[in-house]
C-alpha cells in the first residue's frame, strides 16, 4: 500500500532518491489478437446500427423491441453522435460516412426538452471532439474527409449555447438548462459528477480552438472540488460529499461513494494528468488522497466471500456497503492510475476490484450483473444498522456469491467490460479477454431483440426478466468499444501500459487526444 503522504513518484524512486518526476516506464505486455471474437463484436455493431438507422435515426434512440424512436437527448441524434468514435475505431467506414454526412446538419441551437450540461457534454460535445481527433491523428488514413473542421464548428457551437450554464455567482453551472434561447433552469444545487465531468471535454476544445474560454469555465468549477469547503464537504482525505451550492461552491452534504452522481468527478482526475502533465498536477495529488483513502477506508470484504473486495459508500464517515455497475469503473480506474503513476499497488488494487465485479457477473442466472448490489462487511460490526443481513430470500444467493442484489435492471452499462479491458492491457492476461468475450456473449443472448439490443428487467431471471424496449446511446459509445479493443490489434487509441498513452477516454469512451501530441 502507498504511503498517502507520498506525492508524485513510485515510492521506490523516492527511496533511492531519483527524482520524483522521472518517468515511469512500465514494460508493456504482449497482447493477443483475437479477430473471430472482433469481427463478433463488429457483427453486433453493423446489426444494431442497422437498426437505428432504419427505424430511430435521426432520433435520439431506438426502440428495438418496437421498431421505434425516443428522443432522451434533446433530439440532435445522440445514437449517431455517439456511435461515430466506435465506428472510426471498428473501420466501418459505411457507417462513419452516414453519420458524417448527418453532423453539419444538426441544430444544436435548438431543442424543446431539457438540456443537461453533463448528458450534452459528455455524449454529444465529447463524441464530436473525439471523431476530430482520430480523424486528425497522424496514423489515421481518413484525410480524404473534408467535412472535419465541420466537426469542431459544430462542437463549438454546442458549447457556445452551454456556456451560459456557467453564469452564476460562484461559477459552479446549473446542469439543467433550457434553449431558445438558452437559459439556467434555476437549480441551487450540482453534483460533483456532473461539475467535474466536464474538465476533459471543455479544455481539450480550448486547446483544438485556441480559445481560453472553455478551460477557464470548467477549471473554475472545478477548482471549488480540488479545494473542498467546509469541512463536511471532505470525510476523508479526497473524498467529498455530493452536492455544491452554485451561490457560493461550498458542499453541502459529505455523503460520496465511487457510484453514480459522484463517480467520474474521481475518474477525471487521473485523466486530467494523462492529458497534460504539465498543466494538471493537482489533479493527479487530489486522485491521489482520493485513492489512498479509499484503500484505507473504503475496502470492504463480504462475510460469506472475505476474498473479495467491493468499496463502500459514505455518509460523512459512516460507511454503507453497497454499490452499483456504474461504479464497476472504478477497477479500470485504479489500474490506469497504477500504470500511470508507477505504483503497483493501485494496479494490484484495481485488479482485486475487477475480480469482485466480475463476480456480479458470473453469479446471476444470465451472467449479467445488476444495476444495484449489497454486501455484509465481514470487519465491522455485523448487524449494526448500517451493516444488516442479506433479506432473508436472497441468503442463499449471498451465500454463494457474496453480494445480494437491490436493484435487478441491466441498462447495457459498459463499467465492468471497461474494467476488463484495462486489466487485460495492464497484465496481458488473457483471462481479461475471456471475461469480456463471456460477457459480450451473454449480453448478446439476453439483450439481443428484434432490431437491436434492449435493457432488461432482471439479471437473475434465466431470460432477462423483459425488456425495457431502449437501447441507451452509450452501447454503441462504450459497450461496443470496450468489447471491441480488447481483441482488436493495436492501435494509437488502444490504453498503453508503458506511459506513452496517446489517448485518454472520457467517461462516455470517446478518446481524445492528449495534450502535445497533435
Ligand atoms: C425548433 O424546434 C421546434 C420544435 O420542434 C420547431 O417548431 C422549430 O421550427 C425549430 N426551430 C428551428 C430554428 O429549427
Ligand atoms: C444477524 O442477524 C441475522 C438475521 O437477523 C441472524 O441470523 C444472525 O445470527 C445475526 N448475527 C449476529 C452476529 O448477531
Ligand atoms: C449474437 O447473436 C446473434 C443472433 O442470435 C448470433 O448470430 C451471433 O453469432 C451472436 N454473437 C455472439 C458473439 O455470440
Amino acid at each position: 500500500m502507498r504511503c498517502s503522504s507520498v506525492v508524485g513518484g513510485s515510492a521506490a524512486a523516492l527511496w533511492l532518491g531519483l527524482a520524483a518526476a522521472a518517468p515511469h516506464k512500465h514494460r508493456a505486455p504482449d497482447y493477443v489478437v483475437s479477430k473471430q471474437r472482433a469481427d463478433a463484436v463488429k457483427e453486433a455493431f453493423q446489426f444494431s446500427w442497422d437498426g437505428y438507422y432504419r427505424y430511430a435515426f435521426p432520433h435520439d434512440s431506438l426502440r428495438p423491441v418496437t421498431n421505434r424512436y425516443a428522443d432522451d437527448r434533446n433530439g440532435w441524434g445522440a445514437s449517431a453522435v455517439d456511435a461515430l468514435s466506435t465506428a472510426l475505431v471498428l473501420e466501418e467506414w459505411d457507417v462513419v460516412d452516414q453519420i458524417l454526412e448527418y453532423i453539419p446538419t444538426i441544430n444544436f441551437d435548438n431543442t424543446t426538452t431539457e438540456v443537461s450540461l453533463f448528458e450534452t457534454t459528455i455524449r454529444y460535445l465529447g463524441g464530436l471532439v473525439s471523431a476530430y481527433d482520430i480523424i486528425n491523428s497522424p496514423r489515421h488514413n481518413l484525410k480524404r474527409i473534408s467535412e472535419v473542421e465541420t466537426i469542431l464548428t459544430q462542437a463549438k457551437r454546442l458549447a457556445d449555447n452551454l456556456k451560459v450554464a456557467f453564469d452564476t455567482p460562484s461559477g459552479v453551472p446549473d446542469n439543467s438548462l433550457y434553449f431558445n434561447p438558452p437559459r439556467q433552469k434555476g437549480s441551487t444545487t450540482n453534483g460533483i459528477a456532473t461539475i467535474g465531468t466536464l474538465v476533459l471535454e471543455w479544455t481539450r476544445l480550448s486547446d483544438l480552438t485556441d480559445d481560453t474560454e472553455y478551460a477557464e469555465l470548467v477549471q473554475k468549477a472545478e477548482s471549488y472540488l480540488l479545494h473542498p469547503k467546509p469541512a463536511l464537504g471532505e470525510p476523508f482525505p479526497g473524498l467529498l460529499g455530493t452536492n455544491v451550492q452554485l451561490k457560493d461552491g461550498q458542499f453541502v452534504d459529505g455523503n460520496g461513494g465511487w457510484g453514480g452522481g459522484t463517480d467520474s468527478f474521481y475518474e477525471y482526475l487521473i485523466k486530467m494528468y494523462i492529458y497534460d502533465p504539465a498543466r494538471f498536477e493537482e489533479y493527479r495529488d487530489r486522485w491521489i488522497a482520493a485513492a489512498d483513502s479509499s484503500i484505507n477506508y473504503l475496502a470492504s470484504h463480504p462475510t460469506t466471500r472475505p476474498e473479495l473486495t467491493f468499496l463502500a459508500l459514505w455518509r460523512g464517515r459512516e460507511l454503507r456497503f453497497s454499490s452499483q455497475h456504474l461504479a464497476c469503473f472504478d477497477g479500470g480506474n485504479f489500474i490506469l492510475g497504477g500504470l500511470t503513476l508507477g505504483e503497483q499497488a493501485y494496479t494490484d488494487f484495481g485488479l482485486a476490484l475487477v475480480d469482485g465485479c466480475h463476480e456480479t457477473y458470473t453469479s446471476t442466472a444470465t451472467g449479467i450483473g445488476p444495476e444495484i448490489f449489497s454486501w455484509q462487511d465481514s470487519e465491522r460490526p455485523l448487524n449494526a444498522s448500517n451493516n444488516p443481513p442479506p433479506p432473508e430470500d436472497q441468503q442463499a444467493f449471498y451465500d454463494e456469491s457474496g453480494f445480494w442484489i437491490t436493484s435487478s435492471n441491466y441498462v447495457l452499462r459498459p463499467e465492468v467490460i471497461e474494467s476488463y479491458y484495462y486489466a487485460y492491457r495492464a497484465t496481458g492476461d488473457p483471462k481479461y479477454q475471456d471475461w469480456a468475450w463471456d460477457a459480450f456473449q451473454r449480453i448478446n443472448e439476453t439483450c439481443r431483440v428484434g432490431s437491436g439490443y434492449s435493457s432488461i428487467k432482471d439479471v437473475n431471471a434465466p431470460d432477462g426478466g423483459g425488456f425495457d424496449d431502449f437501447q441507451e446511446s452509450f452501447w454503441f459509445a462504450e459497450v461496443l468499444k470496450y468489447s471491441y479493443l480488447i481483441h482488436a490489434e493495436d492501435a494509437p487509441w488502444q490504453v498503453k501500459a508503458d506511459n506513452t498513452n496517446e489517448f485518454v477516454y472520457n467517461t462516455e469512451a470517446h478518446p481524445i487526444r492528449v495534450a502535445g501530441k497533435n
